[in-house]
């Protein structure tokens, strides 16, 4: 833990472009509270100026709207907009069983497999509303693909893992499966590694190699978004930052949300972040704002560490 030092705040900081229905005008924090415990503030201060700028007219991916989600009697959501800026990653931060990974797996849908689950609200992707009748689910998650905590590797070959989805979409000839495979693992920084072992079987590769094949093969169905939940949770320190290192290369393509439990990890790869409590989106901002100077007193108790 660094030595505790007062944050500054930051007159040229980029305004939060994410709005949050939950946003509360009670419980700011006041113009500088006392020294953090725990200071992600110059991390997310060095790596500022590589964020994209302002923002409430950048174009959003993905939005949703009055998201309210129940498990049987649980609620597990409680009314929550987020708009998602396009080529930008978000960081979604927040205590153990706060509803990080559950709204995350509203944006494609994935809740749907839960039994007694029960969404209400909206979310858009580009123009479409993803809960309206008729959507063709297995396209959306196409589009907005998704890489979980325990890498999860198909018990087949490499080359067939990451062929996996595109063969799905009916692409059959073995050139152009071997163009995509190239392609997805050279964009998930796996290429390299493995390029001479193809038909190897994806389960003898490390945590790391295995984390990253899944990565390309959610990249081989050429998405719009792509969903991290924890991704680098059960990695060791250089395989994380290969991780972090590949999602700042793939924001220039894609729009990236990812949950994180690291705070330090949020405040050097994300443009924006937003901060969960019991359910709630009590705050999204630009990153270099929330690890700096937080607008919700309850934020600032979280990244500095006095609870959670
Ligand atoms: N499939 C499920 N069935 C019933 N309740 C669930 C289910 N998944 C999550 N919950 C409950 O919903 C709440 C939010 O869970 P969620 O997994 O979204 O939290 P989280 O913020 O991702 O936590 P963590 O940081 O521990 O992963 C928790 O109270 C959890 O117990
Ligand atoms: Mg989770």
């Amino acid at each position: 833990m660094t030595t505790p030092t007062p944050s500054k705040p930051q007159p040229d900081a980029p305004q939060a472009q994410l709005s949050s229905a939950a946003a509360s005008a009670n419980g700011r924090v006041p113009a500088r509270a006392a020294a953090p415990a725990l200071d992600v503030s110059a991390t997310a201060r060095a790596y500022a100026a590589d964020a994209p700028l302002s923002l409430d007219e950048a174009p959003a991916a993905m939005e949703a709207r009055n998201l309210n989600l129940h498990y049987g009697t649980k609620q597990a959501l409680k009314n929550v907009s987020a708009r998602l800026s396009r080529g930008s990653i978000t960081a979604l931060i927040g205590p153990s069983g706060c509803g990080k990974s559950t709204f995350l797996r509203c944006l494609n849908r994935m809740n749907d497999l839960i039994e007694g689950c029960k969404i209400e609200g909206e979310v858009f992707l580009e123009e479409q509303n993803i809960y309206a009748r008729g959507v063709d689910v297995v396209k959306l998650r196409q589009r907005v693909g998704m890489v979980f905590q325990k890498p999860n590797p198909f018990p087949m070959s490499i080359f067939d893992n990451i062929a996996y989805g595109p063969r799905l979409r009916g692409i059959k000839k073995r050139e152009q499966l071997a163009e995509i495979v190239e392609h997805s693992l050279q964009g998930a920084a796996l290429w390299n590694e493995v390029k001479d072992d193809l038909k190897k079987s994806a389960l003898a590769l490390s945590g790391g190699q295995q984390q990253r094949l899944c990565i390309a093969r959610a990249l081989a169905t050429r998405p719009e978004v792509i969903l991290m939940d924890e991704p680098a949770s059960a990695l060791d320190p250089i395989s994380t930052l290969k991780i972090e290192e590949l999602m700042r290369e793939l924001r220039q393509e894609y729009t990236i949300v990812i949950v994180t439990h690291n705070m330090q990890q949020a405040a050097r790869c994300s443009d924006f972040t937003g901060f969960f409590l019991l359910g709630e989106l009590v705050e999204v901002g630009a990153s270099s704002k929330i690890f700096t100077d937080p607008g919700d007193k309850r934020t600032e108790d979280y990244i500095t560490g006095r609870f959670g």
